[in-house]
């Protein structure tokens, strides 16, 4: 006798069968796949580390130029490299530490007061990565991170030795809108950070996004860049986030002792 394959109780069967194997594929391959993403992702800051240092080198892989740079501790309180007590207490290790993570780890970070960037909580150690030669620090890479208009964007930012004039700056993840907020990631604009000075006479962060593009006759047009038109929520913020985290209340102190004491 001929069963019946179209009965509610073998439908069922089948398709609950086909979810199982299905869900079974899916799980298999989001954890086989992790490592390889992971690996990608860290390839991923590697180059904008390096874009924005202008050591991007076609010729040579992102990792064996990632080699010629040293990965410090910072600690945002003290504006000095992280000690290796203050390093062992915190339980962390540098080859390892995700600065992102650890910025939502009650332990690793502190809430904000002042809080221009719209970040909330920040973690006490920052990760920056020094370019040295033998007479120093040559350039240093600076992580920032700030909210938009819709996203929380991270970027890093590279100075030169006198820690005040931009080599280069660019986002490596943000959520803004294509086209309005999300031209952060334009190389055309990113280009225009080049050569400018971050802080005016008094030591003040005062870089900025000019609305409207800047005027070259303005007196203070080398602390400034060209605002991205259609987005002045986006513009403010990458203003605000980078202000706050070159000025006294993020790597300002730590700049100041490189400028005054070099590599410690
Ligand atoms: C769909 C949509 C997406 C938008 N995305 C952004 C954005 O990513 N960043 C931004 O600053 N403004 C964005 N805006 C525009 C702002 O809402 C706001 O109108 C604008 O920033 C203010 O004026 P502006 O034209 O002077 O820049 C978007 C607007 C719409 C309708």
């Amino acid at each position: 006798m001929a069963s019946n394959n179209d009965s509610i109780k073998k439908t069922i069967i089948v398709a609950l069968s086909l979810c199982l194997v299905c869900s079974v594929f899916v799980a298999a391959a989001a954890v086989g796949l992790k490592p390889i993403q992971n690996a990608n992702k860290d390839l991923d800051r590697k180059r904008n580390i390096l874009s924005a240092a202008n050591m991007l080198d076609t010729s040579t892989s992102v990792d064996e130029v990632f080699e010629s740079i040293e990965t410090r501790l910072v600690s945002l309180k003290t504006g000095r490299f992280a000690t290796d007590a203050e390093i062992n207490q915190a339980g962390i290790d540098v080859a390892t530490y995700d600065q992102q993570a650890a910025a939502k780890d009650p332990a690793l970070s502190e809430v904000l007061v002042n809080d221009p960037a719209s970040i909330k909580r920040r973690a006490k150690f920052a990760t920056v990565y020094l370019v040295k030669s033998d007479a120093g620090i040559d350039r240093v890479i600076l992580p920032v991170h700030g909210y938009g208009l819709w996203s929380t964007m991270y970027g890093f930012i590279a100075l030169e030795n006198d820690f005040d004039t931009v080599i280069g700056f660019g986002f490596y993840d943000q959520g803004e809108t294509p086209g309005l907020g999300g031209e952060v990631d334009n190389p055309n604009w990113k280009a225009l950070w080049e050569g400018k000075k971050i802080y005016n006479d008094q030591g003040e962060a005062v870089i900025q996004l000019a609305k409207g593009g800047v005027d070259s006759a303005d007196p203070q047009a080398i602390h400034k860049v060209d605002g991205l038109s259609g987005a002045t929520l986006t513009s403010r913020g990458v203003t605000n986030l980078v202000q706050y985290w070159l000025g006294e209340e993020g790597f300002g102190p730590f700049l100041s002792v490189l400028r005054s004491e070099g590599d410690q």
